[in-house]
């Protein structure tokens, strides 16, 4: 159920009035449901009903705020991470240390270092390279790092190009067709306990078939790697599970990808994990704003220009992205407008000629479907500070991230005494 809905005319977070938030703290602001949050990962948990003890880790990077995190932590999930400052959040949330997965091409020394001291249960490792510098430093600390090998099977995920990560000529994980060779050489370095393979070939999948079809590549490599006497416990399928941008679209469920695994995975004899992220809390966020003002432009349809921008919700300008836009107090009236934020680039359009409600200066409105990648990441160009983050649980809600103004970024620079 959709938990940003009217109630009398008024948009409302679960039980509250989004007006009543906006008044409280505030525009823009992201918002967060609870019971949205709950619900999905519930949907995605009896998805997986099939299979036989899951591990189910959330990627942080989707939506890495605290409180998101504990009610995902509350719902017995884990975590998948991409950096140091991820996995500090993951723990921070009350997560076990087992429970986290550290993926990612770039993981430095440092953070190597970090999620061998905290003890993390697996290390997602995208390279030879990085296999034996993990060996290394596990070993120096007397420890044996829990390993699967992310492989690249080289297939089209029939997403968006900037969020394909399966191809080739992607940069992540190993080639699959020397996957076999890398794992064998990683199974004879005493600092890691290879235990199993990883994939992940992109986001907002609309598509089941890509999933299966690299899934299948996955099951020929674990029958290749135990030919080869080499042992495979534990299989990660990633995440990937696209969610509906504009009402009315249908995307895969939960059950149907749960069926797909059940039946891609036949006969593997693995624990498998899985690494959603905008499947459990893109549709549990809003991005609320406030309209600053109207301008006419030439002969086309009015500018209206709301007080959220790029910095703040950045999928429109990067990836073209489509986010549904309603009036909190909607009249009944319509109007065809192009949206936009006050930031000093054309890119700063959130959409052009938008069939949209009818909305004048200070009125409110939401940017649906934001709560996946989207306070995350954000930025303070124009310098224009960081959007707080409400959560909303029934007819309560609390601030989950305070507004950070442009003075508290400008406290942290600093002119050397040179140039007094
Ligand atoms: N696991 C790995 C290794 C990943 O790289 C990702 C996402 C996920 C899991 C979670 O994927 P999800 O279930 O959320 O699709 N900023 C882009 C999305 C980037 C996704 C990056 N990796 C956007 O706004 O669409």
């Amino acid at each position: 159920m959709d938990q940003f809905q009217l109630r009398d005319g008024v948009l409302h977070a679960e039980g509250v009035p989004l007006p009543d938030i906006a008044d409280a703290v505030g525009t823009p602001v992201y918002l967060y449901s609870r019971a949205a949050l709950t619900a999905q990962a519930r949907a995605f948990r009896e998805g997986l009903a099939g299979l036989d003890n899951p591990h189910l880790a959330f990627a942080v990077k989707a939506n890495p705020n605290l409180a998101v995190l504990r009610v995902l932590q509350r719902e017995g999930f884990g975590a998948d991470v991409v950096s140091g400052g991820e996995m500090t959040r993951a723990l921070a949330a009350g997560m076990a240390a087992e429970d986290i997965v550290f993926s990612g091409v770039g993981k430095t020394h440092a953070e190597l270092l970090q999620g061998i001291e905290a003890g993390i249960g697996q290390f997602n490792i995208e390279s030879e390279e990085e296999g034996y510098e993990l060996a290394l430093l596990a070993e120096r600390h007397g420890k044996r790092a829990a390993c699967a090998l992310r492989v690249n099977p080289d297939v089209d995920a029939r997403t968006h190009e900037k969020i394909s990560t399966g191809k080739r000529e992607n940069k992540f994980g190993v080639p699959i067709d020397r996957a076999a060779s890398i794992y064998a050489a990683l199974s004879a370095q005493p600092g890691l306990d290879m235990r199993g393979v990883a994939v992940h070939i992109g986001s907002q999948l609309a598509e089941l078939e890509p999933l299966e079809g690299a899934f299948a590549k996955l099951g020929a490599l674990i029958a290749e790697l135990r030919g080869a006497g080499l042992s495979v416990s534990h299989a990660d399928l990633g995440g990937g599970l696209g969610v509906p941008y504009k009402a009315g679209e249908v995307f895969p469920s939960a059950a149907e990808y749960g069926a797909m695994v059940v039946r891609a995975t036949k006969g593997w004899d693995v624990r498998l994990m899985f690494e959603p992220g905008r499947y459990i809390c893109g549709n549990a966020g809003v991005l609320l704003t406030r309209v600053i003002r109207s301008k006419r432009s030439g002969n086309g349809p009015p500018f209206v220009i709301v007080d959220a921008a790029m910095n703040d919700l950045a999928r429109p300008a990067m990836y073209g992205a489509w986010h549904d836009f309603d009036a909190v107090e909607p009249t009944g009236e319509h109007m065809t407008a192009h949206i936009v934020g006050p930031i000093c680039e054309t890119g700063d359009t959130f959409a052009m000629d938008r069939e949209t409600d009818a909305l004048s200066a200070g009125d409110l409105a939401v940017f649906r479907t934001a709560g996946a990648y989207g306070a995350t990441m954000a930025s303070s160009y124009n310098s224009r500070g960081f959007v707080p983050e409400v959560l909303v649980d029934g007819d309560r809600f609390a601030v989950v991230a305070e507004r950070i103004a442009p003075q508290a970024i400008l406290d942290a620079e600093h002119v050397p005494d040179w140039l007094a």
